[in-house]
């Protein structure tokens, strides 16, 4: 067979949600789940840590954030690069592909600093691979801002609460069959029972 045969490909599953919404902690633990079923299992997140991730990053650490265009355009030009040189030739090893935060976090988060929210999916979609399941980690903003507390790191610009109320408003608007809402503001093992029952539903796993 084919490396890109089709019968081959594996599967992208996006984890997003605002800050401290336990993303990093539900991919590694599904993570596990996979590769004990024998599935080949990639993770990574966006941004990258490639240049045009690292601008944005450093910006938003320093309290100042780009201009939107500059944003955007660094986002954008970050996740070409990773669609192209890792999660497309992952993919097409058979591999799944396990993201904490993709283009549903421009969606949010660019949408919520001004920009048209509809014009950000359709110029990701015009390159980035579509999720095949994307699952939107819901909490309360004020726990997110806690739990962001608790963990000592110092705010980036993006940590605000008028701001990720916001971010919080467009991912409840999305409506993507792909889609699924999961109440993240139970135990660890809660959670993750509910990740593993919509994998269980859409992918069979
Ligand atoms: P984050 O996942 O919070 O990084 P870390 O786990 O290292 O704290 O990502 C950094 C910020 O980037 C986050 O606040 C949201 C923002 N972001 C966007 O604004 N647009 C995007 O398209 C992506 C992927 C992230």
């Amino acid at each position: 067979m084919e490396p890109d045969s089709p019968h081959l490909r594996g599967a992208l599953i996006v984890f997003e949600g605002i800050d401290g919404t336990g993303k990093s902690t539900h991919i590694q633990l599904l993570a596990r789940y996979l590769r004990g079923l024998g599935i080949e299992v990639v993770t990574d997140f966006e941004p990258t840590r490639g240049p045009w991730g690292m601008k944005v990053r450093e910006a938003a650490m320093s309290g100042q954030r780009l201009s939107l265009e500059e944003e955007i355009d660094c986002l954008l030009q970050d996740r070409r690069e990773h669609v192209r040189n890792f999660i497309e030739p992952a993919l097409a090893e058979g591999k799944w592909v396990l993201l904490d935060r993709y283009y549903l976090s421009m969606m949010a988060y660019q949408g919520a600093s001004g920009a048209n929210v509809e014009e950000i999916r359709e110029c990701n979609e015009a390159f980035a691979t579509v999720p095949d399941v994307a699952f939107w980690m819901d909490i309360p903003v004020e726990m997110s801002i806690d739990r962001m507390k608790q963990r000592g790191n110092a705010a980036d610009a993006f940590e605000n609460e008028p701001f990720l109320m916001a971010c919080a408003a467009i991912y409840s608007s999305m409506e993507m069959p792909w889609l699924h809402r999961i109440e993240a503001d139970g135990s660890i093992a809660e959670v993750h029972a509910r990740v593993r029952d919509v994998l269980r539903e859409e992918l069979g796993v």
